[in-house]
């Protein structure tokens, strides 16, 4: 198990480009195995999530030529090319592959085993085992179907539109009930609490499928064909650019510009909170690619104070909670963030985890059901911490290491290869 090594950081500077953004890899990898022809993807995420992401796809019987680089081509074979994959699709530690997977397997008339490593085995899934059964999918599962393995046998030509009105907001929930609905006789309606990540609504609209969006409602007919458009060029990961932003954001003498990154608004979460902390952050050469809006993100130095974190923003920055409490604990003040009770069911439980490895470094934490609370400090201690198998975690604790007064180890770092393979290359090129 490899460990990472963070040394104080004088100034992280210069310009960065980063990897692909993960949400809307996966999605073009999925959407283009089932448009009717070839689609080339520019900027794949080469993270192992997004890998097995299209190789379930390649053992659904469709051609992905080069898988492992960052260029893609899907040969597609349209609604009902997919055919049963003759061994168990294993999603390794990746959620939105297994649950868009399964909403995917749930409209195809064959059956199917989606496992995934000991994280993902533990994380709910009767969110969407639910739905898709009333859609007329037979999924089982151990506990009843709450936990992977699930085996689907999917409703085909019988399967039933749904109008679903959700507990959480949820995109992968979204996501897999609207990919199923495809499959549908007739309108699937997806209703959230509030607005989660758009990228598959975004994403069908480009390969031209009709769906339509009022407010926190998503409504698709079934039986449309994807029409490919040639190439989606696919911007970087805003989760991943938080972590260089806060970086920014904590090491005094920082002027760092991050290049070509995913600003969809349902995303910018991070930086709405970290602004309203006081953060000096500017997007730039604003522009739109594959009907997502992209710009240069350019962050300097300014300290940081605390803010209350919680309603509609949380769905905009959940992925980027752990890195955002890293931002807290450099800020003056007792930062609150609330309503985040879904951190407790993601790779890690995030509020559990972070609290743990910020109170070795001396920061003050109170753990709160649905957050936590964080008073700020001007610089932490160096410490041991571990990752818990969470790559965000791991990069988290990282990032707060670069404004320690010593050396910071983490453990177990190589989950952050899940979502950000060169995470540590590019810190050092721009931290040191
Ligand atoms: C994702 C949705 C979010 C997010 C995850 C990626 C997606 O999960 O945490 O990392 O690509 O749809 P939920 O939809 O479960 O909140």
């Amino acid at each position: 198990m490899s460990d990472l090594v963070i040394k104080p950081s004088g100034g992280v500077k210069g310009e960065v480009v980063l990897p692909g953004d993960k949400s809307i890899s996966h999605r073009s990898v999925l959407f283009a195995s089932i448009a009717d022809g070839d689609t080339t993807i520019n900027g794949f995420l080469t993270g192992e999530d997004t890998l097995n992401t299209a190789r379930a796809v390649q053992s659904l019987g469709i051609t992905v030529d080069g898988l492992g680089s960052s260029h893609l081509v899907v040969r597609g074979k349209g609604l009902d090319g997919l055919s049963e994959p003759a061994s168990v699709l294993d999603l390794g530690n990746s959620g939105t592959g297994m649950r868009l997977i399964a909403g995917l397997l749930a409209g195809q008339d064959f059956f199917s085993i989606l496992t995934g490593d000991q994280y993902l085995r533990k994380r709910p899934m009767a969110r969407i085992v639910e739905p898709l059964r009333m859609m007329g999918a037979a999924i089982e599962g151990r506990s009843g179907g709450r936990l992977a393995p699930l085996a689907i046998r999917g409703g085909g030509r019988r399967t039933k539109a749904i109008d679903f009105n959700g507990p959480v907001a949820s995109a992968q929930v979204k996501s897999a009930l609207l990919l199923a609905g495809l499959y549908a006789d007739g309108v699937t309606t997806v209703q959230e609490p509030s607005k989660s990540r758009d990228h598959t609504e975004r994403m069908f609209s480009f390969f031209g499928v009709d769906i339509r969006v009022e407010g926190t409602k998503v409504s698709v007919k079934g039986r449309q064909a994807l029409r490919p458009k040639g190439v989606v060029e696919i911007p970087a990961d805003i989760s991943s650019a938080a972590f260089f932003m806060v970086a920014a954001c904590i090491v005094p003498g920082s002027d760092l510009l991050i290049r070509n990154v995913g600003v969809n608004p349902t995303r910018t979460g991070v930086i709405d909170v970290l602004s309203a902390m006081g953060a000096d952050i500017a997007l730039e050469s604003r522009r739109e690619q594959a009907g997502e809006p992209v710009a240069d993100i350019r962050v300097r130095y300014r300290k940081l104070r605390a803010t209350e974190v919680s309603g509609e923003v949380i769905p905009r920055a959940i992925d980027e909670i752990p890195v955002l409490s890293v931002a807290a604990a450099f800020a003056e003040g007792t930062t609150v963030i609330r309503d985040a009770a879904e951190l407790r069911v993601k790779e890690s439980d995030r509020i559990a985890t972070m609290a743990a490895e910020l109170a070795k470094t001396g920061v003050l934490v109170r753990e709160l059901p649905d957050g936590m609370e964080i008073t700020g400090r001007d610089r932490l201690k160096g410490a041991v911490c571990e990752s818990h198998g969470d790559h965000r975690i791991a990069m988290s604790m990282a990032i707060a290491g670069l404004a320690a007064d010593n050396e910071t180890v983490i453990r177990d770092a190589a989950w952050i290869d899940t979502s950000f393979p060169g995470f540590e290359r590019l810190l050092r090129q721009s931290a040191y």
